[in-house]
């Protein structure tokens, strides 16, 4: 990508901004088991001080209150975090702190946090190493930062499933994206991107999410609410682009579910692990 093609932080944000109702409708539920899985691994006490950045609308930062830490979400979109302080409040979780801010400079002080986590969010930023700079710059000695991100594109399946019946529609549609979103696909990658950034004892494990799919809506509404490269792969399609696009998909799920109209679909995420 040339600096021309980077986008800006304000479109960045514009872009988040425009879907963070569909992503708090149909995503977040599914993230939420990720977001559950990293929570488990962290092992968290009542009263540890977790930082989440990008945190969307709180995918991980609702399982880690519920589960005692005390947490402070960030996020660059407002209405993400308008979503994410409208969970907390549902649930009567005040752990729970939402913060408008860009995660290459966070407004927070060194050595304030026990964690800080980030699934799917810094591994989007233009300046990964950056942000990964500021994670370590706010988290006390012997604290841990942890980064979960998606392995390489092909192992995303839900991405997959949607990008290849559209194009299979629509032949010069774009192709699987591998550029910013799976900068850190490579586990290798990661873990040089995290001794890169000061931490110490890195450690990365791959580990497979699975989504259940009930439905080629399910999986659409998923898809293309999950970013805004899924919401602009569909955007330009017509009605009828799209109703063969939705027959395309059923056939894909119905052949890997053995005829049933929903499916199973993994997803390869490395979550890689540092001490500062
Ligand atoms: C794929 S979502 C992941 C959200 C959440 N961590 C989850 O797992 O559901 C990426 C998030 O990164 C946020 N984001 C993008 N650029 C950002 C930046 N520079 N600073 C902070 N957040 C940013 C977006 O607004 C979006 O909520």
């Amino acid at each position: 990508m040339t600096a021309a093609q980077v986008p800006s932080i304000e479109q960045i944000r514009g872009a988040w901004n425009g879907i963070a109702r569909g992503f708090d409708e149909f995503v977040t539920p599914e993230t939420t088991v990720l977001g559950k899985e990293v929570v488990r691994r962290l092992g968290l006490r009542p009263g540890t001080r977790l930082l989440d950045v990008a945190a969307g609308s709180g995918a991980l930062s609702i399982p880690a209150a519920r589960g005692g830490a005390e947490v402070v979400a960030t996020d660059l979109a407002p209405a993400m975090i308008e979503r994410l302080n409208a969970r907390a409040r549902a649930e009567g979780l005040s752990s729970v702190r939402g913060r408008t801010m860009d995660g290459h400079a966070l407004d927070l002080a060194d050595d304030t946090f026990d964690v800080a986590v980030s699934v799917n969010g810094v591994s989007l930023f233009p300046d990964m190493a950056r942000a990964l700079t500021e994670l370590v710059r706010v988290t006390r000695p012997g604290g841990r930062v942890v980064i979960a991100a998606f392995g390489p594109v092909e192992t995303v399946e839900f991405i997959v499933f949607v990008t290849s019946a559209v194009r299979a529609v629509v032949p010069d549609a774009p192709p699987l994206p591998t550029s910013l979103p799976f900068q850190a696909a490579d586990p290798d990658v990661l873990r040089g991107r995290l001794a890169d950034a000061g931490l110490r004892e890195v450690r990365i494990d791959t580990i497979t999410w699975e989504t259940a799919f009930d439905s080629v809506q399910h999986l659409w509404n998923m898809s293309t609410a999950s970013n805004p490269i899924g919401a602009k792969l569909v955007a330009g399609l017509s009605d009828a682009q799209r109703a063969e696009v939705t027959r395309v998909l059923e056939g894909m799920l119905r052949e890997r579910s053995a005829g049933a109209p929903g499916a199973v679909l993994r997803a390869g995420v490395n979550i890689g692990i540092g001490t500062v």
